[in-house]
């Protein structure tokens, strides 16, 4: 089949021919019909995201066809459309049963040894052996994932809109709805508006609230957060982000905040727009040295600085739910896909993304 082969850092991904093996026992084929190119991939790729030595296929956001199972799946079978989970979970575990599948730690084969949940890689060139990621390695015709990491879905939604769900759409509405509870009403800061971020202002939409500022450096950015539903717009390069926050909101803050790039200073700016009692939480994905800085006093005035890993997704449940809200016109998924590509463009995603001229671009198989 033909991947996307991630083999040196800072370098392009290569698109060859390589070899993939049939499902084990508890796993799934897949036949990927769409992907999209999530800035996590691109962490990866000039090492901000840790990950083991390549060569490895990423990709994390896809939806497609179950092809093949393995003799102990139930969950899905040979035609069933599916979106794919990056956090696969064990269903039994302390955080499984009380409903915080994102936490649960089995996942951490998959996230960082890039390894299947039997500790072993179903991807291979010759000899070589290919890691997976996060247990999806959606830069590839097909998959192999476990069967926790399928998500079985309604047939009649395009598989671009639904392989999003499978990371931005579910991270960044799920920050919103799930992690920080945003409620009827409040206010929320969005600091970041690319294809996770401007989810996050469609979660605040869904949830409810009263004032959406959306804060990027990039105006195209601020205007899409514009057409997802953000009242107001700052940019950092008309002054201090935080100050102009403030003037928006009684000089007080925001009742939320949202850090979705992945920096301490901006995750810092996230806290400092929050009001006394708020909540500020942090989705992008900061390198591990990238430290922050808050007076610890400030912590009295009952703020909470979190963070949010998949939008704290129950995804069985919540990602068909996403695609009902799409349907009934509630959700915004084709405004999304800036870009549909061939895998063979891959390479050229990532400058888009670089250069801030996409939302998401989306690889049709
Ligand atoms: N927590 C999770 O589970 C999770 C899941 C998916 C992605 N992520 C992370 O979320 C982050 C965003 O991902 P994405 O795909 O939306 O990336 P993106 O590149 O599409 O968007 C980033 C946005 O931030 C803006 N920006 C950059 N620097 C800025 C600054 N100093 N001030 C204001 N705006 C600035 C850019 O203009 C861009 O619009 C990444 O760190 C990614 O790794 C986290
Ligand atoms: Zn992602
Ligand atoms: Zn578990």
């Amino acid at each position: 089949m033909k991947a996307a082969v991630f083999y040196e850092h800072n370098a392009p991904l290569s698109v060859e021919d390589i070899q993939i093996d049939a499902p084990k026992r508890t796993e799934v084929l897949v036949k990927i019909a769409a992907s999209g190119v999530c800035h996590s991939d691109l962490s990866v790729m000039n090492g901000s995201i840790p990950f083991p030595p390549p060569p490895a296929v990423l990709g994390h956001e896809g939806a497609g066809v179950v092809e093949e199972v393995g003799a102990d799946v139930t969950a899905v079978k040979p035609g069933d459309h599916v979106i794919l989970s990056w956090r696969p979970s064990c269903s039994r575990c302390g955080y499984c049963v009380t409903g915080r599948p994102q936490l649960c730690q089995t996942g951490n084969l998959e996230l960082f040894q890039g390894y299947l949940p039997d500790g072993t890689s179903r991807l291979h060139k010759g000899d070589t052996e290919i890691r997976h990621f996060t247990g999806v390695s959606s830069f590839a015709e097909y998959a192999v994932v476990p069967d926790s990491g399928v998500v079985k879905i309604r047939s009649d939604v395009p598989f671009e809109a639904a392989a999003l769900v499978g990371c931005g759409v579910m991270t960044g509405v799920g920050a919103a709805i799930n992690t920080a509870k945003v409620e009827p009403g409040t206010s929320v800061v969005v600091i970041g508006c690319g294809g996770v971020g401007l989810n996050t202002v469609q979660g605040a939409v869904l949830a409810g609230a009263e004032k959406i500022i959306a804060v990027d450096l990039n105006t195209a950015k601020l205007e899409l957060a514009t057409q997802f539903g953000a009242t107001h717009r700052v940019n950092p390069q008309d002054g201090d982000p935080v100050d102009q926050v403030l003037s928006l909101t009684d000089g007080l803050g925001a009742d939320y905040a949202f850090e979705v790039i992945g920096r301490s200073d901006t995750a810092v700016q996230a806290y400092n727009s929050i009001r006394p009692g708020g909540t500020a939480v942090v989705v992008g994905v900061a390198k591990p040295d990238d430290m922050l800085t808050i007076p610890t006093v400030s912590l009295l005035q009952e703020k909470t600085l979190k963070g949010s890993i998949y939008g704290s997704a129950r995804p069985s449940v919540d990602m068909p739910r996403l695609l009902d809200l799409y349907v009934q016109g509630k959700l915004k998924l084709d405004e999304l896909v800036s870009r549909r590509i061939g895998l063979e463009d891959i390479n050229a995603a990532f400058d888009w993304m670089e250069r801030g001229e996409v939302a998401r671009s989306v690889i049709m198989y």
